[in-house]
């Protein structure tokens, strides 16, 4: 409906002049009944402005709609109801929908601009937990909403793979494990002496003195240190990239916290030479109390940098390379401060692109109330969440459909899809509390009702022997559109690109998937009271209406990052 909108918002605009096209597209909605038309301006908001009642402002404007599109416009109470032309509807909403295919909903408005997007970014030899799954996620659908809108995308992976956690990992390798249980076990080993290293240590404190010492011996790069750092990295990704692989992700550039070891000298040059670093007990730090923040802190008293002494030279090292129109961050909330904290720092160094920096958060993850910790190893592995989802998933399939084809590789699709709608379902800003009965409920608004509606409406094309290179709109007449179904589902449809707007205005995929559960309700409730395969003359009306679903949902499903499972 975006054009429709935006059509009807231009003759509208014409007619009043203080009001702003931006004004009435804010204003214009979608009422909940079709009685109500398939457009209305509700005047109230108006009122003020034009100095005139919400009735005899919609009095005012119920002739002026003297356009194409627009079969009739009512003023009812103080709205100005409006009644878009089937015609319009069949002839070229539906046409764009079932011509446009794969490519419904893209758009080049923002061809030759770059952005850069930061997500993911698991902890080297740490769980690949269910928060770090929110990032991964989050990060891949607004990648993705992006490139519908025609941006070049650089997807980067900004490996947590250095820190003083290495210290600690390597003493406990070499007090409580061996090559050969970490060679069989991979991150699981790792994360078990971790957890250890720390129960351990509240024991005896010169365990974290020992940890310091080889921290400060892979910075110095000695090489015993160096060769068992690259060692837990290598075993750790192994791991990692088996997630990816199931949720079919993959990034640009696995550039990590270690790649800027050497490119912040520069940095902490460019910062002294700025005046902008003040000594504060041998530490270094960037002064923010003007910003109402604390200090952004650069370099500890021992000189070893921080987490935001690398972003700020990963950020500088982006700009150069990339040449970003746009850099977002994807991390939990919980890190806001620190985000602020080093885009004032960027701005303060004069670099007018600092306004291209966004951190975009999400809620925290915690089960039972407990927050999800490594240390004291409370841990949900995305392996074992993953692997349990497909199992629930394969036991519903062979209790119903035990002859299905592939099922195994289906259940994982499928179990996957329902873990990563379910993180996808609710804005990203609130904060969850897991459970498994939650994340596998395959009943009402989950990924499994998306992905099967999906599958339900590539077996009507299949039967009706479609050939979907070759669609064409001939024959088809505005008068098939026979019922109120058909005209309500289409109307849903044509939300599609709006929704895209809105997602990528807020960075808001929930947007999609929510938007996605509406198609299907749309779908089905069509689908369950007519014929589409044996109807007379609106057969073709139905079928194209049909292939419409499959590729709005199916984009939809690409944009979210759920696999599109043609048969179920
Ligand atoms: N590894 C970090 C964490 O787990 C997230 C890194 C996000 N990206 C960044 N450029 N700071 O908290």
């Amino acid at each position: 409906m975006k054009d429709i909108k935006s059509v009807v918002a231009k003759k509208l605009e014409k007619s009043i002049e203080q009001l702003s096209w931006t004004d009435i597209m804010d204003n214009l909605e979608y009422p909940p009944n079709p009685e109500m038309g398939d457009l209305a301006l509700p005047c109230f908001k108006l009122s003020r402005v034009l100095r005139k009642s919400p009735i005899a402002i919609a009095d005012l404007l119920v002739n002026s709609l003297d356009i194409d599109i627009v079969e009739k416009c009512e003023s009812k109470g103080g709205y100005l109801n409006i009644f878009i032309k089937r015609e319009y509807m069949v002839n070229n909403i539906l046409k764009n929908m079932v011509i446009g295919k794969e490519e419904f909903g893209k758009s080049n408005e923002n061809a030759g601009k770059t952005v850069c997007i930061d997500y993911s970014a698991p902890n080297i030899a740490k769980p690949f937990h269910i928060g770090h799954l929110r990032s991964t996620v989050i990060g891949h659908s607004i990648r993705r909403l992006h490139e519908f809108r025609g941006y070049k995308c650089v997807g980067i992976n900004h490996l947590g793979d250095w820190g003083t956690q290495f210290g600690k990992l390597i003493v406990a390798y070499k007090s409580w494990s061996s090559k050969e249980l970490i060679e069989e076990k991979g991150t699981e080993e790792l994360v078990r002496i971790y957890v250890k290293f720390h129960s351990e240590a509240e024991k005896d404190p010169s365990l974290n003195d020992q940890a310091r010492k080889w921290f400060s011996r892979l910075e110095k790069k000695d090489e015993e240190a160096v060769e068992l750092w690259k060692w837990f990295k290598d075993i750790s990704l192994l791991d990692i990239e088996k997630t990816y692989k199931m949720l079919d992700i993959s990034f640009d550039s696995y550039a990590g916290e270690s790649f800027y070891n050497d490119k912040m000298e520069p940095v902490i040059e460019e910062l002294k030479h700025k005046n902008l670093l003040v000594n504060s007990d041998g530490a270094m730090i960037v002064n923010l109390e003007e910003y109402n923040m604390p200090p952004c802190l650069i370099l500890k008293s021992d000189g070893s940098s921080l987490y935001a002494t690398r972003d700020i030279a990963a950020a500088m090292y982006r700009k150069k390379t990339y040449d970003f129109d746009k850099c977002i961050y994807v991390t939990a909330t919980a890190q806001d401060l620190h985000f602020k904290q080093w885009f004032k720092v960027v701005e303060l160094m004069g670099y007018k692109w600092a306004k291209d920096l966004k951190h975009v958060g999400f809620g925290m993850v915690s089960m039972g109330g407990a927050k999800l910790a490594t240390r004291e190893g409370n841990i949900i592995y995305l392996d074992d969440l993953f692997s349990e989802a497909a199992k629930r998933v394969l036991d519903i399939i062979n209790e119903k459909n035990p002859d299905m084809e592939d099922k195994e590789q289906k259940a994982l699709d499928i179990g996957v899809g329902a873990i990563v709608f379910s993180d996808l379902s609710n804005n990203r800003i609130k904060d969850i509390d897991f459970s498994w009965e939650d994340a596998l409920n395959f009943d009402g608004s989950t990924g499994p009702y998306v992905q099967y509606t999906y599958a339900r409406a590539c077996s009507v094309l299949r039967k009706s022997g479609l050939i979907e290179d070759d669609i064409n709109m001939d024959n088809i007449e505005p008068s098939h559109m026979t019922n109120d179904e058909e005209f309500a589902l289409l109307k849903t449809l044509s939300l599609f690109n709006e929704k895209i707007d809105q997602a990528l205005k807020d960075l808001e995929p929930s947007c999609i998937s929510r938007y996605l559960i509406d198609v299907c309700m749309a779908f089905n409730k069509f689908y369950n009271s007519h014929t589409i395969l044996n109807a007379e003359d609106n057969k073709k009306f139905r079928i194209l209406l049909t292939a419409a679903v499959k590729y709005v949902l199916g984009n939809g499903l690409y944009i979210i990052g759920l696999k599109r499972t043609e048969r179920v």
